[in-house]
């Protein structure tokens, strides 16, 4: 089981390395414009092979990601302070239209998996420009993993325990999907009552600020989220990989709503095996329909 990484920033190397010590694969190929920053990485992240899964991890050209199953696609540019996932559209669709055939060429059989931001356009544009290979955006997996956090934490239980989903744009217009959220399996406000929580629209908004603008709030005191990206790639990596059938708010085209977004997903050896469609509240498919409009409107910009 092969996985390539392209881009060996805080992002790539980050899955690498929660790769590694996950056992998610057997070999990784890092890829970066910059070589030596690539090597480094790849001689780092090695040391930790013979202490977790005995990964066989180097670097290489485009060409080493020959035979791979998932490149995982995390070049280009980040957030600023300040600066919104929809602001770095221009600058990160220039590198992806250079890389995207490059990689296509070496590994025409790999699912590529999109992490770079916009993640939802970008995974749009890598559908385009590699019409015949299956694309994966980490969408909102990472969101919904802010979001169980959140209501576990709430509820004083371990974060496995918490399900909620994210939709939409892994963005500032984002949905949480509260109508369908469960703790221990049952209705989050159930769960709450049984254990005497206090649980109330000001204790929702709290939960739904804390995960639509956890990045920015990262972001602003250490200038780059990593760790919880880095997991939740390998998590989708392995889904592939292992032909697990999870399922997962992957961004994907969605011919709904006329561009990708994150819904749940079935991810599997081929990718998005087949799409969920939870059943919404009428606010919560309004705000759903109008993040679909509001990345419509980001690729319009670009001329798509
Ligand atoms: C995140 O949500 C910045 O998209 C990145 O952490």
């Amino acid at each position: 089981m092969k996985v390539g990484v392209v881009g060996t920033g805080f992002v790539g190397s980050t899955a690498a390395y929660a790769m590694v010590l996950r056992g998610s694969c057997s070999e990784l190929v890092l890829v970066d414009l910059d070589e030596d920053r690539a090597q480094a990485e790849a001689e780092d992240i090695a040391h930790a092979a013979p202490v977790s899964h005995g990964t066989r991890v180097s670097s290489g050209d485009y060409a080493a990601l020959e035979g791979a199953q998932v490149v995982v696609l995390t070049a280009g540019a980040n957030q600023k302070p300040g600066e919104s996932r929809l602001d770095l559209l221009e600058k990160n669709a220039a590198i992806f239209r250079e890389i995207i055939p490059q990689v296509t060429r070496a590994a025409p059989g790999a699912v590529l998996l999109v992490a770079t931001n916009p993640v939802d356009l970008l995974t749009d544009l890598t559908t385009q420009l590699a019409p015949e290979q299956p694309v994966i955006g980490s969408g909102t997996v990472l969101d919904s993993a802010r979001f169980r956090h959140l209501m576990a934490q709430h509820a004083a239980v371990d974060g496995t325990h918490a399900h909620g989903y994210v939709l939409g744009e892994h963005g500032d217009s984002e949905v949480l999907a509260w109508s369908s959220a469960t703790v221990a399996g049952m209705p989050v406000a159930d769960f709450m009552k049984a254990q005497e929580l206090p649980w109330n629209a000001e204790v929702r908004r709290e939960i739904d600020r804390g995960t639509r603008h956890a990045a920015a709030s990262i972001i602003e005191g250490k200038r780059a989220t990593y760790y919880g990206i880095g997991a939740a790639l390998a998590r989708i990596a392995e889904g592939v990989l292992r032909d697990r059938r999870s399922i997962l708010t992957v961004s994907a085209p969605t011919p709904e709503y006329g561009v990708s977004l994150s819904l749940p997903r079935i991810i599997g050896a081929g990718g998005v095996l087949s799409t969920l469609h939870p059943k919404l509240t009428e606010d919560e498919q309004r705000a759903l329909d109008k993040s679909a409009e509001v990345l419509r409107q980001a690729r319009a910009h670009l001329g798509g």
